[in-house]
């Protein structure tokens, strides 16, 4: 493991973007693969579409035990923050906090956001812009498909606990894309979304691996986890057909890759998928575990 109280050594750290206030998020690079999701309207639906099921699904935007803190005043980070809304919401309730949200891709400027949150344009993957030990709280979801297994190791947790303060607190939210119940159609684009990723070294099934990373820094101690579970296809309701729209808009934007990782042509690749959407309908009752672990800097 690298150091976890200074900045590893082939880590460059530079400031692409430093206007801490609200400022567009462009869309100069479109169709990036940066995060091995689009950059674009269709992809700040779908994290509209995602706030909605995390906030069912967990009930409260965080786990750690920080609430006093939030209340009497401290600093946040979300990293990969997207569009802001769970800053948002969360600037929103704790009015004394300062929050802090770093993006790769810059902010809607004409959405409005609460005072005391402001957002930064920043690759992780460089190392982050700041101190040691600045915040008491570092937060981040959603991302296990922008990281290599490798990075989430020697870059990610390294640089999520060397910003964040003696006594503060680290927490992640991460899905694990193999599919629980799904039926053979939905296994088998499952399947070459895990082979598509890996390829790139990418480990679509983090989740598994989280616990023990952050366990072996022994920079955090009293790490907890919990693992939720969404339904996903019309059995499950409202919520369950948003999930659906969201997963199938993700597969949509990988078709020629996962038709090639699954070794069909792409129009073939569309007829599995619909096949797949039909089977997440079904009595297969299929359904996709999320893990929140978080824990305590030394
Ligand atoms: C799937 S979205 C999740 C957004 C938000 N966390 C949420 O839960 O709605 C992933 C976000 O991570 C950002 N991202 C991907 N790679 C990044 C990197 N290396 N550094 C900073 N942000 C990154 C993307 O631009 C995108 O906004």
């Amino acid at each position: 493991m690298g150091n976890t109280t200074s900045s590893p050594n082939f880590l460059k750290r530079r400031r692409k973007t430093v206007n801490t206030s609200r400022y567009s998020r462009c869309y100069a690079i479109e169709n990036t693969d940066c995060n091995n999701l689009p950059n674009n309207d269709e992809e700040v639906n779908r994290m509209e579409i995602q706030s909605f099921l995390h906030r069912h699904m967990w009930k409260k935007d965080f786990s750690s035990p920080i609430e006093e803190i939030l209340n009497t005043g401290a600093k946040i980070l979300d990293i990969g923050c997207g569009d802001g809304a769970w800053l948002a919401q969360m600037a929103t309730e704790f009015p004394r906090s300062s929050f802090l949200g770093l993006d790769i891709s810059a902010i809607d400027q004409t959405k409005f956001y609460p005072g005391n949150l402001s957002f930064i344009q920043s690759n992780v993957l460089d190392g982050m812009p700041f101190e040691n030990s600045e915040f008491d709280y570092v937060h981040m979801q959603m991302l296990s498909m922008a990281f290599t297994e490798k990075e989430w190791n020697q870059i990610v947790i390294p640089e999520m606990i060397r910003i964040t303060k003696s006594g503060g607190f680290i927490e992640i939210m991460e899905v694990d894309l193999l599919p629980k119940n799904a039926g053979p159609n939905y296994i088998k684009v499952a399947q070459g979304l895990l082979k598509e990723l890996q390829s790139r070294g990418i480990n679509g099934r983090i989740t598994e691996l989280l616990p023990r990373m952050i366990e072996s820094t022994k920079a955090i101690v009293n790490i907890q986890q919990e693992i939720k579970t969404l339904p996903i296809g019309s059995w499950g309701g409202e919520v369950g057909e948003k999930h659906q729209e969201s997963t199938m808009i993700v597969l949509r934007n990988f078709a020629p890759q996962l038709a090639h990782a699954i070794g069909i042509p792409t129009y073939q690749f569309n007829g599995l998928l619909a096949s797949a959407r039909e089977e997440m309908d079904d009595e297969w009752k299929t359904f996709v575990n999320f893990l929140r672990i978080w824990g305590q800097k030394v």
